[in-house]
């Protein structure tokens, strides 16, 4: 945080996550003071060993701490935001096919979870009126694009309607309108961000990009739902934390912002990107039985957060190789992760699909992919 910053003691939840833990990364290795508490109940996608290089650091582990909890544990959060200067918060089930399988989780964190941290937040307003503490907390509710729905054609912008799909978005979006109604009502200091498709290096191998990239690093096959032409806008994990860092400091209390990557791309042809720098053959693709509810496309106008003076700065093909090669170089990290549950949920998830699953003809050179070859 800047050096006028009032935002110095940050209570980060979910922060052992994927996007979470690049934002811990990179704010503490700024070195400018900023010291940060942890939240996360280390659920099946938390882990420890993404905060290990900050932990290595003695300077940036002077300023960490990291206490495990649930969010929806008011007892937990309470004394937590009572030292926080603001909260930023990252906690949720964060994937769309789980949701599909049990939506219980993802109402509890995302719903009655943000609820909790709402509660606390107002409690500390309070105590600041009564000059109890110095000011008010500022909390960050990061959202996302899956709020507004499948997006044929244009752009969302942060006034259209929300219309979500999945439970995973549901929960996402009563979450945010919960924050936007402490706000309205309480005049809590509340800022939504709403991210777009996320990848990079720590993410959790059950998403399309770290999941396809493990699996083709041991020949395996590449279930590609559907006809693999759903379309995405691919942000980099580095870019979205900062954006959430800016708007930490930056979004105006009340206010939502799109933070969209501008790199869309269909799915079909972020596959055959990731296996060039692979080097592995298309062949290990298969074409299997779509995802319920499938969102078919996402694509956000970034205007208001440009206004403010953010964009993102990293193109998807200097962020895909680099993402690669992390995984071709970490696999410590996550040969750990595909073992345990993960075989329970991939059975559950893949082992009928795959089963019904097809060869899928390679993408034309032109970038328009050919129909499926119907072979097996
Ligand atoms: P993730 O699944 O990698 O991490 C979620 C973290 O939250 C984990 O560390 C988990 O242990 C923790 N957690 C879950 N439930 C909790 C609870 N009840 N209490 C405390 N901690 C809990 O998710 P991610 O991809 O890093 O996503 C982070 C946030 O960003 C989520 O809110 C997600 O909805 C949002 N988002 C993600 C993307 C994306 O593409 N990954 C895009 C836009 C927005
Ligand atoms: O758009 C933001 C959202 O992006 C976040 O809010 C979510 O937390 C995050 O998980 C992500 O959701 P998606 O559903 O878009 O991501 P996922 O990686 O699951 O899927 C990306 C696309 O790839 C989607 O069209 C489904 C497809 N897919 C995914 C998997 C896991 C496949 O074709 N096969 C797969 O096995």
């Amino acid at each position: 945080m800047s050096d006028a910053s009032p935002f110095r003691r940050l209570m980060v939840t979910g922060g052992a996550g994927f996007i979470g833990s690049c934002f811990v990364r990179d704010l503490l290795a700024r070195r400018d003071g900023t010291r940060i508490t942890v939240l996360d109940k280390l659920t099946y996608a938390g882990n420890r060993a993404n905060l290990a290089p900050a932990e290595a650091d003695p300077e940036q582990a002077a300023r960490l701490r990291f206490v495990q909890g649930d969010i929806a544990d008011p007892v937990a959060v309470g004394s937590l935001v009572a030292e926080a200067d603001a909260v930023v918060n990252f906690a949720a089930e964060s994937h769309v096919d789980r949701s599909i399988l049990d939506p219980a989780a993802f109402l509890r964190t995302g719903v009655e979870g943000v609820y909790v941290l709402l509660e606390a937040c107002r409690h500390e307003q309070e105590r600041a009126t009564r000059g109890e503490r110095a000011r008010p907390p500022r909390m960050v509710q990061v959202s996302t694009d899956e709020v507004y729905g499948s997006v044929d054609e244009g752009e969302s912008r942060e006034t259209d309607p929300i219309a979500p799909r999945s439970p995973y978005a549901a929960a996402k979006a009563a979450g945010e309108l919960l924050a936007r109604s402490y706000f309205v009502t309480y005049g809590l200091d509340v800022v939504v961000s709403r991210g777009s498709n996320t990848y990079g290096p720590y993410h959790h191998p059950e998403k399309l990009i770290p999941l396809f990239v493990t699996n083709a690093i041991d020949d395996l096959p590449l279930p590609l739902y559907g006809d693999g032409l759903q379309r995405r806008d691919w942000l980099f994990v580095g870019d979205h934390a900062a954006a959430v860092a800016f708007l930490l400091e930056r979004g105006r209390a009340g206010e939502v912002y799109n933070v969209p990557g501008g790199n869309e791309r269909a799915n079909r042809d972020v596959v055959a990107l990731l296996l060039e720098r692979l080097g592995k053959p298309w062949s290990l693709v298969r074409s299997v039985p779509d995802r319920p509810g499938h969102d078919r496309r996402y694509a956000m106008d970034g205007t208001r957060l440009a206004g403010l003076g953010w964009r993102a700065r990293t193109t998807f093909e200097a962020g895909l190789a680099a993402t690669v090669d992390w995984f071709v170089a970490n696999q410590d990290w996550w040969r750990p992760i595909k073992s345990g549950e993960w075989d329970a949920y991939y059975e559950r998830q893949y082992a009928a699909r795959l089963a019904a699953g097809l060869a899928v003809a390679p993408a034309a050179p032109s970038g328009e992919p050919a129909a499926p070859s119907g072979t097996t």
